[in-house]
């Protein structure tokens, strides 16, 4: 039997407080972001932050109009659908989700977009034949060179199909529709998945100042002035903390955080997304959790076999008392180290970039839109670090998706 740390400090509660983020500290990241932001917008300094152009010159109006074939490849699935803009501050779209397989995820870059070719020609082929012009949005860092051409600076999260680092993914994709759909599929715009997000919550909240992305990948969009030209910037904010060793990191990394990276795929790399976003939050649990479920059995045979036939019973009686209770903290506090961090970078933004009330940040990815409490950790926190109603925290009400369509019909 384990031993019972009722009443007593639980010994691996230290695992618990490493998560846990003071006020103090909150404020010093919020002012290193303020600095780093500002020398890469202002040097092109890209030791952390990318801030990429968009070539999105003007916030969405709401009168843009027109009917899009709409691809949006995330780090989870591919979505193919339609959209039609009303002009009004309405739109209608409709899409089919593929989940996308690892094995493509991982593997040559070319089969990737023969994935994405397949799945858009199947969907085309229920729809009137005529030709359609395409918004393409792609949830990873691109070089753009103007609204629809952008080499690929790197994959994340867990896609790794080096093979393709550096090629124009829209050319990759077009050339595959050229040949099996010639003249039907034009691919008009290429938008990150903030600035989708950024532009189709824009499209029915005139308001909207910033899209931000917490699902299995993080990141944010805002608009500002970059070389001379004001537009929407694709901050990749995923890679805040990258660079700086974690005693001189302005990011609070735990031993956890630290393994994780170290065998990551991208070692080195995205240290805030690995942090933030949802593909790292349950693996910083199982790491953590471990601990405690071994505690008290870490002598080989200390499990009495008779545990094994109820595994209540393990958890009751086998576990040190109070660490069912100590796993539902280590959780909590996961997540709302996560919401901390997402919520002091959303303060960042709109402190260097306020310049309307309200000033609303979109949100959409999994982590924020299907997890409540996730919701209102973030909104707390927001509240507290600006001691203002004027930042406005809203779930995205359009599809990342939807918003490649709106700056295809902006241009226009
Ligand atoms: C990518 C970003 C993307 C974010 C959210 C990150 O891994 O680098 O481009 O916006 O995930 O999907």
């Amino acid at each position: 039997m384990s031993p019972d740390y009722e009443g007593g400090q639980h010994p691996l509660a230290f695992i618990i407080d490493s998560f846990r983020i003071s006020d103090e500290k909150i404020n010093s990241i919020i002012a290193d972001f303020k600095d780093e932001l500002d020398s890469c917008i202002r040097t092109g300094n890209k030791r952390m932050l990318k801030c990429l152009p968009s070539f999105v010159e003007s916030l969405p109006k709401g009168t843009e109009a027109g009917e899009f074939v709409v691809i949006d490849l995330g780090g989870t699935n591919l979505r193919v659908g339609l959209c039609t803009l009303q002009g009004c501050h309405q739109f209608e779209q409709q899409h089919d989700t593929f989940e996308v397989p690892d094995a493509i995820k991982s593997g040559s870059g070319h089969k990737l977009f023969d994935f994405i070719a397949e799945k858009v020609l199947a969907f085309v082929s229920n729809l009137p034949l005529k030709p359609y012009d395409v918004g393409f949005t792609f949830s990873f860092p691109v070089e753009q060179n103007g609204l629809s051409h952008g080499k690929l600076i790197q994959f994340n999260k867990a896609y790794d199909c080096h093979d393709i680092v550096g090629h124009d993914v829209v050319q990759l994709l077009q050339e595959r529709f050229d040949k099996l759909l010639p003249g039907r599929l034009t691919i008009r715009s290429l938008v990150n998945d903030t600035v989708g997000t950024f532009v189709a919550h824009g499209y029915i909240n005139p308001s909207t100042r910033m899209g931000v992305i917490l699902g299995t990948g993080t990141n944010a969009a805002y608009f500002d002035t970059l070389n001379g030209t004001r537009m929407i910037i694709n901050i990749e904010w995923g890679g805040f903390g990258d660079s700086v060793s974690v005693d001189k990191n302005s990011l609070p990394l735990t031993p956890v955080d630290v393994e994780i990276d170290a065998e990551s795929e991208n070692k080195g790399r995205q240290t805030f997304e690995k942090m933030v976003s949802g593909m790292y939050l349950g693996e910083q649990f199982r790491r953590c959790a471990l601990d405690f479920l071994t505690l008290g059995y870490e002598t080989p045979y200390s499990l009495d076999t008779k545990y094994l036939t109820d595994i209540e019973l393990v958890l009751k009686n086998g576990l040190a008392a109070g660490t069912v209770q100590m796993l539902n903290q280590l959780a909590l506090t996961i997540l709302e180290r996560s919401a901390k961090l997402a919520a002091a970078l959303i303060t960042a933004v709109y402190q260097r970039a306020r310049d309307s009330s309200p000033f609303v940040a979109a949100i959409d990815g999994s982590l924020y839109t299907k997890n409540p409490t996730y919701k209102e950790m973030i909104s707390k926190a927001v509240q507290q670090y600006t001691q203002s109603d004027e930042l406005v925290i809203e779930a995205s009400k359009g599809e990342p998706l939807v918003g490649s369509g709106i700056v295809i019909a902006a241009a226009k």
